[in-house]
């Protein structure tokens, strides 16, 4: 079996603005999604037969990494709940791709990827199939997986199943764990990893180390378990900021949050994090994505907390508080009518649990 896992995320600070080129910054949660593997006489999902219009991302992974290969039976379990802004697809992918590039190895010429999609050369797409040689070499196991690679085909499948649009928030920070930043431009004083272009828009996407003191807090996730489509949402904001266009003071108010955010993370500032967290929910209220079931269960959880907002999409899905008393606040969430999770910040990304599959070796063909 080859097994692996990535976790959901949540979107501590600059949801919306990011659409208009500010900082967006998102840490991994402990709540993930594991994909398991087995060599089988058919294709199987979860025991069933495998629809692929049913899997579109496990679909379009099997495409890449799996065109020729034989049938497997795929196993998908997890705890994070789906179409909830909590990055429930992209931990599915990165985890599918982790496991299925595990499985799959990894074709070398000298030090070179023979195939693949490196994140360091954009243009290194694999165009295959690829014709063996004397002296080249196979990386197999985990040490053919790649996080850079499975967080770009995380995107890649995300963008394919959301009708081309999606930014790599998730599936970088669902790979790379941790925390991510993204914004239109190279911010200093972060480690920028790479440029991810999708459709004419360009993001630069970094990492922030985050100081041990982080152990003293927890987020409590509340969700409505409203679906709200985040496209909606999104349009909502275009329409508000056409026919208003002031309130574009409010998106750039959100940057200026996310980068005070930001800093307060870095120094370990927990009480500043926290602050900036609430000033950007009530910025993202006055752009209209708060709802009722959102703005209850935030003034449930506000008394016991450093920090509460809206996480994501809003007008609906899930609100964060940012705590050192996760049990009293989690208490209050789920009695004003939430459901609950909670996790420390920034979880570690894409692990390969178990790498014992007899590997396909696809140039073998
Ligand atoms: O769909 P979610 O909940 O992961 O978050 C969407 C974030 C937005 O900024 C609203 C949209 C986007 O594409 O960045």
């Amino acid at each position: 079996m080859v097994q692996a896992s990535a976790p959901g995320k949540c979107i501590l600070f600059g949801e919306h603005a990011v659409v208009f080129g500010q900082p967006a910054v998102a840490v991994a949660i402990d709540q993930r999604m594991t994909v398991s593997l087995e060599k089988n006489s058919e294709w199987r999902i979860d025991g069933m037969k495998f629809i692929s219009k049913r899997h579109p991302h496990v679909e379009a992974l099997k495409q890449r990494l799996w065109a020729s290969g034989p049938p497997l039976s795929v196993k998908i379990k997890g705890d994070i709940p789906p179409a909830s802004g909590l990055g429930s697809s992209a931990a599915l992918s990165v985890a599918a791709a982790g496991a299925l590039r595990c499985a799959r190895g990894r074709q070398l010429i000298g030090q070179d990827w023979a195939e693949g999609f490196s994140a360091r050369n954009p243009n290194n797409v694999y165009q295959g199939p690829w014709e063996n040689s004397a002296g080249d070499s196979i990386l197999i196991g985990n040490k053919s997986v790649d996080v850079d690679e499975c967080a770009i085909l995380a995107h890649a499948v995300e963008a394919h199943a959301q009708g081309g649009r999606a930014s790599p928030l998730d599936s970088s920070t669902c790979s790379h764990g941790g925390c991510i930043v993204l914004s239109d431009k190279v911010e200093r004083g972060l480690d920028w990893l790479y440029t991810r272009k999708l459709n004419g828009v360009a993001w630069e996407v970094h990492s922030v180390d985050l100081p041990s003191n982080i152990d003293d807090v927890w987020l409590v996730i509340g969700n409505t378990e409203v679906h709200a489509p985040t496209a909606d949402q999104v349009s909502k904001v275009a329409t508000l900021l056409k026919e208003n266009p002031d309130k574009m003071k409010e998106i750039e108010t959100i940057g200026i949050v996310a980068r005070r955010g930001i800093d307060a993370l870095v120094s370990g500032d927990m009480d500043g994090v926290g602050i900036a967290m609430t000033e950007n929910h009530l910025l993202l209220r006055n752009l209209g994505v708060s709802s009722p079931e959102l703005e209850n269960l935030i003034s449930a959880a506000a008394p016991s907390s450093l920090g509460v907002k809206l996480t994501g999409a809003g007008g609906g899905g899930c609100m964060i508080a940012l705590t050192r008393n996760p049990k009293e606040t989690s208490e209050a969430i789920e009695l004003a009518g939430g459901k609950t999770l909670i996790s420390r910040l920034a979880s570690k990304g894409l692990a390969v649990e178990d790498t014992n599959l007899q590997i396909w070796n696809p140039f073998d063909n």
